[in-house]
């Protein structure tokens, strides 16, 4: 029988990232996935497909609507979508081998089946051929990630009724795309599709889409979204789905009103789920709550000796680079040196354009806890670069607190904001002030000169904006 220092059972990015470091460490690795590929969700069938088809598509739009500005003349720009579907799986598999090959230069032994833990320190794996083995290890890492919810009256039948997996796949735009939820699936796919030619309704619940990211950025990317044709219909409940005949009726409560919708698939993202069962991990004592995510403590261990988990499966946001620093810091954990995660120092972002990203406290948050604070904001259009590459949309924005002027919260609304957040992140993890950042040098042109002014205007010292 095999025996390991940690097994780790998922190969998403919190799974492949801490085989990844165990091997650095120099332990004896091996991970365990039921699908062909490497890489979970997140590779397969979320995160990176979906960035890709943004691209495309996003391209298909400044070839249709932006080049003309900057003096390109494109005639009839049209889209091959086999070809862009293509050039999606290509991205996918060169990440699925990129992947591969890091479990190789790792020494980690990889294993494809279905992982069931039957006592601790001991792994069931079952393979697509029906053949079971079992090996031995003195840490087992879950990984398992999430799966999409399904509305109880919407089941998924991949075809009419889908997921963000289907989504991803379709072979032509269909005319009428509704989604449910206004989260960042929905958003992002409802994206990929109005641009791509389908007629896209997004029904949300809540009166406001991208909850959990400041309000006020929120409502200016529902604004833009809706001025490319994105129809929203918010503190919409939807209530009933029915397919007939290949095409959907779906109706929704807007307070006393009743609004029915029809369409020719519907996106159901109403959230995701822990992938906590079935894996043997209740069977060995291991603790739920009441959501079904595995508890942990705070180094990731389960209330069971060498059992730990991360990533989706347990609390905190769903999010990949969430998952892969918590592989790291667990495994360094188990290696017997001291891993830290700062959950304030974690963003969110929504791959929409403009996207939006946020990190720390909103300003309702920053409310909410009767926090002391100040806000500074700058708009990109107010810079040169944003003029320059025509991109004037979104605004950045700090929340700091009044006394310390330490940055509690960072968000940006902008066609670069996934890479432009990143200097928030490293100041907030740092415990920097408004003034640090403001007084750090930006180089020029560049769009992070707005994020600097932005943090200068916390004290109401912007330059490029009039301020009085
Ligand atoms: P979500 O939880 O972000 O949003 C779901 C939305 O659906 C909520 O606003 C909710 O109010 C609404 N809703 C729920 N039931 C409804 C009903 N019956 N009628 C109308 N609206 C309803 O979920 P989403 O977008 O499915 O994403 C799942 C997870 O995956 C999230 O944790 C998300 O952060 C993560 N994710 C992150 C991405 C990123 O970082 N760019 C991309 C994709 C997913």
């Amino acid at each position: 029988m095999d025996k390991f220092d940690v097994v780790i059972i998922g190969s998403g990015p919190g799974g492949y990232v801490a085989a990844i470091r165990a091997g650095q460490l120099g332990l004896e690795t091996a991970i365990i996935e039921k699908d062909k590929e490497l890489g979970g969700t997140c590779l397969n069938v979320g995160c990176i497909p979906s960035k890709a088809l943004l691209t495309s598509s996003n391209h298909f739009i400044f070839a249709k609507k932006e080049a003309g500005k900057h003096g390109i003349v494109i005639e009839n720009a049209s889209v091959d979508l086999a070809k862009m579907q293509q050039r999606k799986d290509k991205v996918v598999k060169t990440m699925n081998s990129g992947v591969r090959a890091l479990m190789k230069t790792n020494k980690v032994t990889t294993f494809e089946g279905v992982g069931t833990i039957t006592a601790p320190g001991k792994v069931s794996i079952k393979s697509s051929d029906g053949k079971t083995q079992e090996i031995e290890t003195k840490n087992i890492i879950i990984a398992t990630g999430s799966a999409a919810v399904e509305l109880p009256f919407a089941k998924f039948d991949g075809k009419t009724i889908v997921s963000s997996t289907e989504a991803l796949t379709f072979t032509e735009p269909p005319p009428k795309f509704l989604v449910i939820g206004a989260g960042a699936i929905g958003l992002e796919l409802g994206s990929v599709w109005a641009r791509l030619g389908s007629e896209v309704t997004i029904l949300e619940f809540l009166p406001r889409i991208a909850v959990g990211f400041d309000l006020e950025l929120s409502n200016m990317l529902q604004r833009s979204l809706t001025a490319q044709g994105i129809t929203f219909h918010l503190e919409t409940k939807v209530s009933a789905v029915k397919v007939d005949n290949g095409r959907v009726t779906a109706t929704g409560n807007k307070g006393k009103e009743e609004l029915k919708f029809d369409a020719d698939k519907v996106l159901v993202s109403v959230g995701r789920r822990p992938f906590s069962e079935g894996l043997g991990a209740e069977k060995v004592g291991v603790e739920l709550d009441e959501k079904k995510r595995i508890k942990v403590d705070k180094h990731f261990k389960t209330n069971v000796e060498g059992i730990y988990a991360i990533g989706d499966v347990i609390a905190g946001p769903m999010l990949a680079h969430k998952s892969s620093d918590e592989g790291i810091a667990c495994v360094e954990h188990i290696a017997g040196k001291a891993g830290h995660i700062n959950y304030d120092a974690i963003a969110g972002i929504i791959y929409t354009n403009p996207e939006l990203a946020g990190v720390g406290l909103t300003e309702e948050q920053a409310k909410e806890k009767g926090i002391d604070y100040r806000v500074g904001k700058f708009p990109f259009r107010a810079t040169g670069r944003a003029v320059a590459n025509e991109d004037l949309e979104g605004i950045a924005k700090f929340i700091a607190d009044a006394k310390t002027d330490r940055i509690l919260g960072a968000h940006i609304l902008q066609h670069a904001a996934s890479e432009l957040i990143a200097e928030a992140v490293s100041v907030i993890e740092f415990g920097g002030s408004s003034e640090d950042l403001g007084r750090t040098c930006h180089s020029h042109p560049t769009l992070s000169e707005a994020v600097k002014e932005a943090a200068l205007n916390v004290e109401k010292r912007a330059l490029h904006i009039m301020n009085r």
